[in-house]
């Protein structure tokens, strides 16, 4: 294509030129691993971001060709400088761009003619500040020549596997196996001197900035195959194709770690929304179910986030599940203990094999319960041989050590016995320190810390990680989940949806969302449209006493409000009764409301009052809800999410998810109540979400579960969809 003629498309700016060109996607590995790179806006002017670019490409070690561009000419740290892109003789795989925002896209032409594979745009001013428009323009362009773009807005990146250096922060980058993938630029760069302090060593770090076209699924791509790579780190402030992400992470966290640490823990995405399942839908609630959907680890801090890198980046897996405490001090190994209920840590209870592992190395007053408490009296020749015959013992898959400042030991030589014991067993099996005490423990803390040894002063710290490694080890262990896909009758539902469209609703009503169950196969109570009394008499005869009536009135969403509902209705007097009851309330509530009867339905029996409800949410597209009913929904807001549609086993561990789950399983002598069922309604509204995209929202509320095997009744459905 020529260069007008994707200026043309450019100005266009048409769907159908973009999805043209789209098919020209180049291989991201030449963003990790270029063979030369330009630097756009290169300067010899020490103080300029130009410069700190390519002293850092020159600094790291990088062994491609370096082709700095400035109309100036001249040569910067030994590297001659072109005039233009143009000038340069050889290909050019990547572009790093840091000239201000009004020459960016008229620098492009000169990628785009030399055939850059990849721009890494660290300018800022485009759509973070609103110029959008720009921002589009530029990949537009960029993609209709192939190229990629990181950025706009971002530092740079690094890649261990070209030792590469592209950014502009203070160098010194440690290579190692941990990629860092941030869309904060700050933090990013902070990171930078914050694990170099930390001795973290890193496979790449990436600023995604504002995303323009590459995004953190896009990196996944390359990092989950990335040999160098053992833990991905994100950095996430917000998703934008939340969808295409929980894609790549439920791939990626089957062959690699993946810790999160997201900000913006706001509620403002769930305001606008009018049901349950909207309202509750806490950007922050539902991205925690999701990541949680996806075996992604999400850490609190960054601190913590640093600690499960480091310590997964090096620990071996498990081999199972059993984990011991050697202590010298039993307040710690109760807090390590406290730490492993909270963390998911599985304590190792055999009493015989304990007892046979240590009771040839353990002092007379020591226990050998886990924690294998060697008391505060242990020597440090004591604390060794407890150390290896936890980390011989083929029963024993993970070891924490703990250790509280005594003035038995001889601080130099326990460092020194530590730093031995876990060199030579690191690779078999995981081990975690957590030490106590003064100036010099904290001494030798920083000093193994250092040498890349899991030490921590606080034991939660040590635990924390070893938990991390737990849940990590569990994930890359199950099967990757294959959503149930179920035989909906689509056209069916779109059918219904658009004869309420010739009405101009966005709703169904009772009836019309009736027939939604019925095509999804829900099990609802029986009921009958009555338009009169005498019909509504009929049907409460036919279905049987007791009975519901609930008013039917398009101009009446929220029935009982209006006084539109009464229930458990025994006989034809009572029903008489409270049919006029409910013409009168709903009259006086909305005096124009056009009524067209009322449902008489089913009075069901008691159950558990659960609510479940699909929805398309702004960032992850289709996403189910569950909670129990009532005040556990309405106060404690315990409900857990998932990405639409979902496995058998994903919405059986959304259910679980809730705090109140217990209650399920059944409490005071009370039977299991029927899980399975719920399940299969959460699987149900999944498929429906995700296959009739007009459907905004879907709840039911309450959907009453009964004992194991006996079901559960959709009571009340309510269905939001697109008005088109
Ligand atoms: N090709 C090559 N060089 C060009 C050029 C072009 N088309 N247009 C300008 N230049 C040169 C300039 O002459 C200058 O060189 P000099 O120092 O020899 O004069 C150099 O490129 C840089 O241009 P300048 O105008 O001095 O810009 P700057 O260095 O002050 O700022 C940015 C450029 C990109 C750093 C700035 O616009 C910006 O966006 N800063 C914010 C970056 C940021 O924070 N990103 C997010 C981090 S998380």
């Amino acid at each position: 294509m020529s260069l007008r003629s994707a200026e043309k498309l450019v100005s266009m700016s048409s769907e159908c030129c973009l999805g043209d060109v789209m098919e020209k996607k180049t291989n991201i590995e030449y963003l990790f691993e270029p063979r030369s790179v330009a630097v756009i806006g290169a300067s010899q002017n020490k103080a300029k971001i130009g410069y700190r670019i390519v002293e850092n490409i020159v600094s790291s070690g990088y062994k491609g060709r370096v082709y700095p561009i400035n109309p100036k000419g001249g040569e910067i740290l030994g590297c001659a400088v072109y005039p233009t892109l143009s000038k340069v003789k050889g290909e050019v795989d990547l572009a790093v761009i840091a000239i201000p925002a009004r020459f960016v896209f008229d620098s492009l032409k000169g990628c785009a003619e030399k055939g850059v594979k990849h721009l890494v745009i660290i300018t800022s001013g485009f759509s973070e500040v609103g110029n959008t428009t720009e921002e589009r323009k530029i990949v537009q362009f960029a993609r209709a020549y192939g190229m990629r773009v990181l950025g706009p807005n971002i530092f740079g990146i690094y890649s261990s596997a070209a030792s590469l250096d592209a950014t502009f922060g203070p160098g010194g980058i440690l290579p190692g196996h941990i990629a860092i993938v941030t869309q904060s630029g700050a933090l990013g760069i902070a990171m930078i001197g914050k694990t170099a302090a930390e001795s973290l060593g890193l496979s790449t770090l990436v600023s995604v900035g504002n995303k323009s076209d590459i995004d953190e699924s896009d990196l996944l791509e390359y990092l989950a195959n990335d040999d160098g790579t053992r833990v991905i780190l994100l950095y996430i402030e917000g998703v934008n194709q939340g969808d295409r992400l929980v894609e790549s992470l439920k791939r990626v966290t089957r062959l690699k770690h993946v810790v999160v640490i997201k900000s913006g823990r706001s509620k403002r995405g769930a305001m606008a929304v009018a049901s349950h399942t909207g309202s509750l839908a806490g950007a922050d609630e539902i991205f925690d179910s999701l990541m949680h959907q996806c075996g992604v680890l999400r850490a609190e801090s960054v601190q913590e986030a640093f600690n499960w890198a480091r310590f997964l980046a090096e620990a071996p897996l498990l081999k199972g599940k059993d984990a011991v405490i050697i202590t010298n001090g039993g307040g710690i190994g109760v807090l390590a203990t406290d730490a492993c209920e909270k963390y998911g840590v599985a304590l190792y209870d055999n009493p015989r094999t304990l007892k046979e592992a240590f009771a040839q190395v353990m002092p007379d007053f020591g226990s050998a319960k886990n924690p294998i408490d060697l008391t505060g009296q242990a020597t440090s020749e004591d604390y060794a041989r407890a150390l290896e015959a936890a980390l011989e013992n083929d029963d024993i898959h993970a070891v924490m050590a703990l250790y509280c400042e005594t003035a038995l030991f001889d601080t130099v030589e326990f460092a020194r016995l530590l730093q031995r014991e876990y060199r030579h067993y690191q690779g078999s099996k995981p081990i975690v320190f957590s030490l106590f005490g003064g100036e010099k423990i904290e001494a030798v803390i920083r000093k193994l810390r250092k040498q890349g040894i899991p030490v921590f002063s606080d034991v939660y710290d040590a635990v924390s990680c070893l938990g991390a490694l737990y849940r990590s080890w569990r994930n890359l262990h199950e099967p990757q989940e294959v959503a149930e896909e179920l035989p909906i009758d689509v056209e069916g539902v779109e059918s219904i949806l658009d004869r309420a469209r010739s009405e101009e609703r966005g709703f169904l009503l009772a009836n019309e969302a009736q027939q939604v169950a019925e095509i999804l196969g829900l099990d609802t109570p029986r009921s009958i449209l009555a338009r009169n009394l005498d019909e509504a008499v009929q049907a409460a005869e036919q279905i049987g006493y007791p009975v519901v009536i609930k008013v039917v009135s398009k101009d009446i969403i929220h029935k009982s409000d209006a006084g539109g509902v009464a229930i458990d209705l025994e006989d034809e007097s009572e029903l008489i009764d409270a049919y006029q009851a409910v013409m009168r309330s709903c009259r006086a509530y909305k005096p124009d409301a056009i009524i067209r009867g009322v449902e008489v339905v089913e009075m069901i029996r008691p159950g558990v009052e659960t609510i479940i409800g699909a929805r398309q949410d702004p960032s992850f597209g289709p996403i189910i809800m569950f909670g129990l009913g009532g005040i556990y929904v309405e106060v404690m807001k315990d409900v857990s999410f998932r990405a639409a549609p979902i496995s058998n086993r994903e919405a059986h561990d959304m259910i679980a998810s809730i705090r109140s789950y217990p209650l399920l399983l059944g409490v005071r002598g009370e039977k299991r109540k029927d899980i399975d069922a719920i399940a299969e309604v959460g699987i149900k509204l999944g498929n429906l979400v995700e296959r009739c995209r007009d459907i905004t929202d879907i709840e039911i509320n309450p959907l009453v579960v009964y004992d194991h095997g006996e079901g559960v009744k959709a009571v009340d459905i309510r269905i939001l969809f697109r008005n088109l």
